[in-house]
């Protein structure tokens, strides 16, 4: 049975005039193969990108560009009551100018001083009101090795993602991931490098399986699996939604 699924790619762009923004080096590229793979498995798709080129995207996908967070975030809540699983894979920026001056900012002698304000995460607030859905997350560190992993966790449980996929910042503008590992509340698999085609169909993989929707018999996580040693091996296959409870 298809579902609808979200999918967020890009970066965002937070202007400070009207020639000028604060963004970053997202390709949109998993956004984009993540919505591929899913419209390829026959399911509904949304996919909300930010500015980035795309190519001829698969026509059975429903395309929509924004430019900020907010922008984003805005497009996310209309499409999230008729959707039964979010993918985040957009690297939104965290924080806009105050103010957006009007026309373009003139050079002065000097430097400048800009005031960034936080922009909402729209994967935290998703999270909150996910009400079944499933909800996967991207975490993309810079820090080494353990250290990358325990943020992960951190960041599976603070956004109540039921899937997080953590990536490392060498990853950046690369065709393949840098030692990407998926993790739930009671297993971590690690992929290696993955191409972002392979990457997402196993991240579509998972939301089937953990839908009880998969036409396929094999487990998405394949045949390895990694049971955390805490969390006392329930494991995460297979079941309904166990949704971390809230962090902090
Ligand atoms: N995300 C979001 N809204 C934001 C920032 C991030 O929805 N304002 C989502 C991203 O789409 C991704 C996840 O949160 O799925 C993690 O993004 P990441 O940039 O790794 O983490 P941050 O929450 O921004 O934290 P930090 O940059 O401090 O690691």
């Amino acid at each position: 049975m298809a579902m609808h699924v979200l999918v967020t790619g890009g970066p965002t762009h937070e202007y400070l005039d009207e020639v000028r923004y604060f963004g970053n080096a997202s390709s949109g590229r998993m956004g984009v193969a993540l919505a591929e793979a899913a419209a390829r498995r026959g399911h509904a798709v949304t996919l909300i990108l930010g500015p980035c080129p795309t190519g001829t995207l698969d026509p059975r996908i429903r395309l929509r560009r924004v430019v900020s967070a907010r922008d984003m975030e805005r497009e996310v809540l209309d499409a999230l009551p008729s959707v039964q699983a979010i993918i985040m894979a957009a690297a939104v920026a965290d924080w806009r100018p105050r103010v957006r001056i009007p026309g373009k900012l003139k050079k002065q002698a000097g430097g400048l001083v800009v005031e960034l304000v936080k922009n909402p995460d729209i994967l935290a607030g998703v999270g909150t009101m996910a009400a079944g859905r499933l909800v996967v997350g991207f975490a993309l560190e810079a820090a080494p090795g353990e250290e990358a992993l325990r943020l992960a966790r951190e960041k599976l449980r603070r956004k109540r993602c039921d899937l997080i996929v953590l990536n490392r910042t060498g990853s950046l503008g690369r065709e393949v991931g840098e030692d990407v590992v998926l993790l739930t509340a009671g297993a971590e698999h690690p992929l290696g490098s993955p191409s972002k085609a392979s990457l997402a169909e196993r991240v579509i993989s998972w939301c089937e399986e953990r839908a009880g929707r998969s036409d396929h018999a094999a487990g998405a996580w394949g045949d390895e699996r990694h049971e955390r040693a805490r969390g006392g091996g329930a494991g995460d296959a297979g079941g309904g939604p166990d949704r971390p409870p809230p962090g902090d």
